[in-house]
């Protein structure tokens, strides 16, 4: 009867979810990480191209937000959904958050979904849009619960679904305008609160070592989200 008691405790701890963390993300660049992805489907040969890790949210959001179905719908409050009927396009990436983690594939992609979380993200696929993938820092050495985002806007698919010139910046500075409009955003009955934070620093400036050889200016925006 203990015996059950005790367990029935433990289970229940461990289904707790994280208490809201105090670490807002660490600098992949401090734990043999980088702020670059891997695009060539490799895992993170110092000559691989990838994609800016734009955006960050930070560990101090609230807990939900930073779990799997917590960022969906916090991405679909953003305009942005799962990809069209599940389909992916290309492969995935991988990114080495300096967490202890090495080189991972990405968590999830999500897409602009011109207002229908169903199905509007066929339409990105056709025409082009907003697009995000996402890496979360959850490694033993550094777990900040972190989520990374590389955020860019796309071609359609007529042009090879290629990045669009300056998309990097461009698809960063969408996703944060939206996130941090006048009035909060939501989705599914959850309201969010977004602050925003640029930070320089974490990656060059430029084009070396970005895919598509599209420059950036080397901003990384740091989300701070919180459930109303
Ligand atoms: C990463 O994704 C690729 C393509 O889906 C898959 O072949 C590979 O096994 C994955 N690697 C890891 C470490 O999960
Ligand atoms: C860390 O995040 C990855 C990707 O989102 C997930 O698959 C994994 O279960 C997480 N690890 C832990 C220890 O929670
Ligand atoms: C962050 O930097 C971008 C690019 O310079 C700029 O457009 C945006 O307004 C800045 N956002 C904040 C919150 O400072």
């Amino acid at each position: 009867m203990l015996f059950f008691s005790v367990l029935a405790l433990v289970t229940l701890t461990v289904a707790v979810p994280h208490s809201k963390r105090a670490t807002t993300f660490f600098n992949p660049n401090d734990g043999g990480g980088r702020m670059l992805t891997d695009a060539t489907g490799g895992f993170g040969a110092a000559d691989d191209l990838g994609e800016p890790l734009n955006v960050i949210i930070s560990g101090t959001s609230s807990a939900a937000v930073l779990t799997d179905d917590g960022f969906l719908n916090y991405a679909q409050s953003l305009g942005f959904s799962f990809e069209c009927l599940g389909l992916h396009l290309g492969g995935p990436q991988s990114a080495n958050l300096g967490d202890g983690n090495g080189w991972v594939n990405q968590t999830v992609e999500y897409r602009q979904d011109y207002g229908n979380e169903e199905i509007g993200t066929c339409l990105e696929s056709l025409i082009g849009g907003n697009h995000l993938r996402m890496f979360r820092q959850n490694g033993s050495s550094e777990d900040t619960g972190a989520l990374f985002l590389a955020v860019s806007q796309e071609e359609d698919v007529a042009d090879g679904h290629d990045i669009v010139a300056n998309g990097y910046d461009i698809g960063r500075n969408a996703l944060v305008a939206s996130a941090i409009a006048v009035g909060g955003t939501n989705a599914n009955g959850v309201s969010y609160s977004t602050t925003a934070l640029n930070i320089t620093g974490l990656l060059a400036a430029g084009a070396a070592g970005v895919n598509h050889d599209i420059a950036t200016d080397g901003v990384t925006t740091l989300l701070t989200v919180t459930i109303l």
